[in-house]
């Protein structure tokens, strides 16, 4: 039987909780956090729907106690501070650092055999902070940022195409911030017919900035970040990994070489498997694709390098 854990019971670790739960991904989901009473009621809360929705997993949560989430196949981490409005995700560097390493400590201890899924932000720091700390393999630890900004970009092209959005195909790569961002819209395809033949390039543009931008968006109209879209992405790439579908999410990975990079992780499309990234896809970049990717990884590289700043590294 697989077990999935959960940290982080706010907004979008429970929704990611939840997604799995309805989904039925594991025979064992928990959820844990640090507030007293969140985690447990939150899930007290779900398995009253259980009879609703036709799910029938065993769900746990738990405050601060690790030893309950012993033993999990794949652990997502969701912990630390979300974006207010205007601020960027590179901001909540200070206070997130800290507690995804102190996290990924309590985990491993538990479960040290887990696939580590980080999602809290900055998302590509934070997946390359718990690769260092943790020194697990690279399949083992990675990050959800990619499938969460490509279906937002597969979103805001099927309105612009008046289309059913999953008609539509698309893949957003490099980091997930509001500038590093890389929608590749020269891959875009509607029904596997490029995007091109029927939006113009200022539409794509377009897309393409408001894809960039998708999160702050949401921020602003929340006044806090987005937890929907982040909890499901975070859930189906934890599906992959359970039910070994190998499904392509564009994921942060480790490169090693690939798209010309070296002890960095960041975006590009991986199969997701049972040992987490089976394989890293190197896809033929445009020129100025190229040099988007390059900015970009150049952008998360400043990034990591607060890690040693501030003494997390
Ligand atoms: C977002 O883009 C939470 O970073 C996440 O909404």
């Amino acid at each position: 039987m697989s077990k999935v854990t959960v940290v982080g019971a706010g907004n979008v670790g429970a929704t990611c909780f939840n997604n799995l739960a309805i989904k039925q991904v594991a025979g064992e989901l928990v959820l844990i956090d640090i507030k007293e009473g969140l985690a447990e009621g939150k899930v007290l809360d779900m398995y009253q729907t259980s009879t609703l929705m036709g799910f029938g997993c065993t769900l746990t949560g738990v405050t601060n106690d690790y030893s309950r989430t012993a033993g999990s196949d794949v652990v997502v981490i969701t912990s630390g501070m979300p974006r207010k409005p205007g601020m960027t995700r590179e901001e909540l560097i200070g206070v997130n650092a800290g507690i995804v390493k102190e996290v990924v400590a309590n985990v491993l201890k538990y479960s040290p055999n887990a696939i580590l899924l980080i999602v809290s932000n900055p998302m590509d720091t934070m997946t390359y902070l718990a690769s260092k700390i943790s020194g697990l393999p690279s399949n083992r630890v990675f990050g959800m940022g990619g499938a969460l900004d490509s279906a937002r970009f597969k979103g805001y092209l099927a309105k612009a195409l008046g289309a059913n959005s999953n008609d539509v195909d698309g893949m957003v790569i490099g980091g997930h911030g509001d500038t590093t961002m890389i929608p590749l819209t020269s891959k875009a395809s509607y029904k596997g017919i490029p995007v091109s033949q029927f939006l113009d390039e200022a539409t794509l543009k377009q897309i393409a900035a408001d894809t960039m931008v998708g999160g702050a968006t949401l921020t602003k109209m929340l006044g806090t970040s987005a937890w929907y879209a982040p909890g499901a992405a975070a859930a189906m790439v934890v599906e992959s990994i359970i039910n070994d579908t190998k499904k392509v999410f564009p994921s942060c990975v480790h490169l090693d070489g690939e798209y010309g990079q070296k002890d960095i992780y960041i975006g590009a499309p991986a199969v997701i498997g049972r040992n987490g990234i089976e394989k890293v896809i190197e896809l033929k970049l445009n020129d100025e694709e190229k040099q988007a990717f390059e900015k970009s990884a150049e952008a998360v590289r400043k990034t990591n390098a607060v890690l040693k700043e501030i003494g997390a590294l």
